[in-house]
């Protein structure tokens, strides 16, 4: 017999790609191949537009608004070097602790190929499912993602489409095993009525994203939302304020992608935000809350910027 319990529901944040590491200290040897363009990318134009006293307002403004939970959309470095992993952790270590925290990584974590016991290993605490498969280590790519942490009736669902890739290119991929994965705890945390929400660093939608910059199994990836559902898809990577649905029979499923949490916003539009969402139950429903606070340069402050409110069907677990 099915229990039935009424979730009280989420408010959690969002931000993506901080881009938070100095390569100040970083020596000419360090950098191999691609790394060496990605290095003087930082040094001519990223260094400009990502400041940590950005970053440092984001998190004063966070603490204000004191949410339950806090996810990070990759995109925590420059170009993945071990040291800046270390920087990273410490940066993650004063945001709060593995269990409030979800993080997921960037294309940029994962520039070249590198020891996961030197990079990666450093944020499983911030990475890690509530509880692994019984056997499993958590210990690379592979069998860490995708992750699932379950709070307070939502469930927080992370991918890794974090790869190394060719010189100019900063496209991500899934793969299928865990695309296979993924059908699966789709399905699972669905039968369980919770609000699903699936995070990943590319854009899930195809076309909405630069050839040489985009997710490359989008058609997949649909293929199983559209099949299993989700209740909202939340990416960052193209450091904008984006809108997307994938489509779905029964009701499309809300895509929302955000600007970089550091940018001081030398374009238009590319100024630092982060998003809060309130998630409740409402009946049959789920009300969602959606609202954007966004870096205002001349007061050094984030303000409120936006606010939309969505709604999903629950699904009664007890019918199933
Ligand atoms: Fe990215």
């Amino acid at each position: 017999m099915n229990t039935v319990t009424t979730p009280s529901g989420l408010c959690f944040a969002q931000l993506s790609d901080p881009h938070l590491t100095s390569l100040d200290a970083v020596r000419w040897h360090q950098l191999l191949s691609k790394r060496v363009l990605g290095y003087l990318s930082w040094r001519h134009n990223r260094r400009a537009e990502h400041r940590s006293e950005v970053l440092d307002a984001l998190v004063d403004d966070l603490r204000r608004m004191h949410p339950d939970h806090v996810v990070v959309t990759g995109d925590l470095t420059q170009i993945g070097l071990p040291e800046e992993f270390s920087q990273a952790r410490h940066w993650l270590e004063r945001l709060g602790e593995g269990g409030d925290v979800t993080v997921i990584p960037g294309n940029h974590d994962a520039y070249a190929r590198h020891a996961w016991s030197n990079t990666f290993a450093l944020w499983e605490p911030w990475m890690r499912s509530d509880k692994l498969p019984e056997g499993v280590a958590a210990t690379g790519r592979d069998t860490l993602f995708p992750s699932l942490r379950i709070r307070n009736g939502v469930a927080l669902i992370g991918l890794s489409s974090a790869v190394a890739t060719a010189p100019f290119f900063a496209t991500g991929s899934l793969g299928a095993a865990q695309l296979s994965r993924l059908s699966a705890i789709l399905r699972e945390t669905g039968s369980q009525g919770l609000f699903r929400v699936v995070l990943l660093h590319h854009p899930p939608g195809t076309g909405t994203e630069k050839w040489r910059k985009r997710l490359r199994d989008t058609v997949a990836l649909g293929e199983v939302l559209a099949d299993c559902g989700a209740e909202l898809i939340l990416h960052g990577h193209s450091h904008r304020a984006m809108q997307d649905r994938i489509k779905r029979e029964g009701g499309d499923i809300p895509v929302f992608g955000i600007p970089s949490a550091s940018a001081v916003g030398r374009k238009p539009g590319r100024a630092a935000q982060y998003y809060l969402y309130d998630v409740r139950p409402d009946g049959d429903h789920w009300r969602i809350e959606v609202r954007a606070r966004g870096y205002q340069r001349e007061q050094h402050a984030f303000t409120l910027q936006h606010a939309y409110h969505l709604s999903a069907p629950r699904i009664d677990s007890t019918k199933r």
